[in-house]
């Protein structure tokens, strides 16, 4: 199938998986965003991101903005659809322990209602882009009657949302295989999304939504073990007085364990590590396993001991300087990598939550924050001026190292052992 024609494409979410597709779709394609934010609408409509991750805002200073269009009307948004991709939270919610999909669930109940007030307008294809516990569009299917509904998993870096949408690392799309309108549907987002990549030759696979649901928190679960695995290592490296870098760098010349994602930092996080082993582990309830319930288990594990770590180190400088008494622990940045301005359930965060409860003065120094983004802090100051931070704290934490931090090495405290992300 070659596709010639524009589409008109609708968002729904404006978030970092809905903005990148927007961007990346309206090179070829009339694209419209729905989202609930006015002030987020109001923002993308005057071509200003509401991101301050780079490359979205790189892409928003371009004339490719001049595009796109937000809007928070729903009827508006759903007019003249020929595809519509959803992209809202689906957090996790502990008291049920699954996924909340009330956001996901309403949009489709609004598109279909809109559907049959609308009868002369054929239906659009709807690709589901959030994460979804597996079975979710099957089920919404059979709920619904809606038949044009597809599942297509993101996998996005954070800090790298756009540049992952224009090169990304493998297109998928969940729908019934058996359903030849179906398979013909999934062919055709196939090749939307294709048309609008930077290189077109990334593998792709059309695979049943379940399958594809389980791609998806199976990926994201690999790579929590993954960076579980190392901080571990890493945990037992310096209770041990071991080199932790030259057992990493000796492991990845082994081709089956390889020389990538092994930087020891202070746990995984970020919107979707924590909470898509969560969700994959609750698909586990009546099947036997152990490896799930500990990839959960050790990132709290680890942030635990990279606290206790930091108090160790903190109250050693503590009896050196010269006023113990004015003593603070300063925290570098709250982001989990380097270049992104996600904040969401970061490992860094989590560590200073736990030393807040030990009695010392925090200062966090966070660039970002305040300027609309927003923090879980309680007790601690924000420093917005780091060579007061550098000054005025015995200990600096941070979690990822930046060549800013060089001239207080000898107080510092960082797992990062690569100096990469
Ligand atoms: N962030 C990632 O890297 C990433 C990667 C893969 C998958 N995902 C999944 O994609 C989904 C979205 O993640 P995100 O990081 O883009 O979230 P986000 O919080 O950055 O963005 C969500 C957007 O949806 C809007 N919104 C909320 N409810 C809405 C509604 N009912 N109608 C319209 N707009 C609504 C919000 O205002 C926000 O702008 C989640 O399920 C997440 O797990 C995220």
């Amino acid at each position: 199938m070659t596709l010639k024609e524009e589409l008109n494409i609708t968002i729904i979410g404006g978030g970092y998986v809905g903005l990148s597709l927007a961007c990346m779709l309206s090179s070829n394609n009339a694209v419209k965003v729905l989202d609930i934010d006015a002030a987020k609408v109001d923002m993308i409509n005057r071509h200003i991101s509401p991101l301050a991750e780079k490359g979205i805002r790189d892409w928003f200073r371009t004339d490719a903005a001049l595009r796109l269009l937000a809007t928070t009307d729903q009827d508006e948004a759903f007019a003249d659809a020929d595809i519509v991709f959803i992209a809202v939270p689906t957090d996790f919610d502990e008291s049920r322990s699954a996924f909340d999909t009330t956001h996901v669930e309403k949009t489709i109940e609004n598109l279909i209602e809109y559907n049959d007030r609308m009868p002369e307008k054929p239906d659009p294809i709807i690709v589901i882009k959030s994460t979804i516990p597996i079975g979710f569009t099957a089920g919404m299917r059979s709920k619904t009657g809606c038949r044009r509904l597809l599942f297509a998993p993101e996998f996005l870096r954070e800090g790298k949302a756009l540049e992952d949408s224009l090169s990304p690392s493998r297109i998928i799309i969940g729908a019934d295989k058996d359903d030849p309108d179906q398979m013909q549907d999934a062919q055709k987002v196939l090749q939307v999304i294709k048309r609008c990549c930077v290189s077109s030759d990334c593998p792709t696979l059309i695979v049943n939504s379940s399958d594809a649901e389980a791609i998806k928190l199976f990926s994201n679960t690999y790579l929590a073990l993954r960076v579980a695995f190392f901080n571990e290592l890493d945990s037992l490296a310096e209770s041990a007085g071991l080199n932790a870098r030259d057992i990493i760098d000796g492991m990845g010349t082994d081709p089956r364990i390889g020389y990538y994602y092994n930087n020891p930092s202070f746990g995984y996080g970020g919107y979707c590590l924590p909470k898509d082993t969560r969700q994959l582990h609750s698909h586990y309830a009546d099947v036997p396993e152990k490896l799930f319930t500990a990839v959960v288990e050790s990132n709290d594990t680890r942030l635990d001991f990279i606290a206790d770590q930091i108090l160790r180190k903190a109250e050693q400088l503590r009896e050196q300087s010269a006023a113990p008494e004015e003593f603070r622990i300063g925290i570098y940045r709250l982001n989990m990598k380097s270049g992104s301005d996600n904040f969401r359930q970061s490992a860094t965060t989590e560590v200073v939550k736990r030393l807040a409860c030990k009695g010392y003065t925090i200062e966090v120094y966070e660039p970002l924050l305040g300027d609309g983004f927003e923090g879980d802090l309680p007790g601690c100051t924000i420093q917005k001026d780091l060579d007061q931070l550098k000054s005025s704290c015995g200990i600096i934490v941070a979690n990822r190292f930046e060549p800013c931090l060089e001239d207080v090495k000898d107080k510092l405290y960082t797992r990062d052992l690569f100096h990469n992300n």
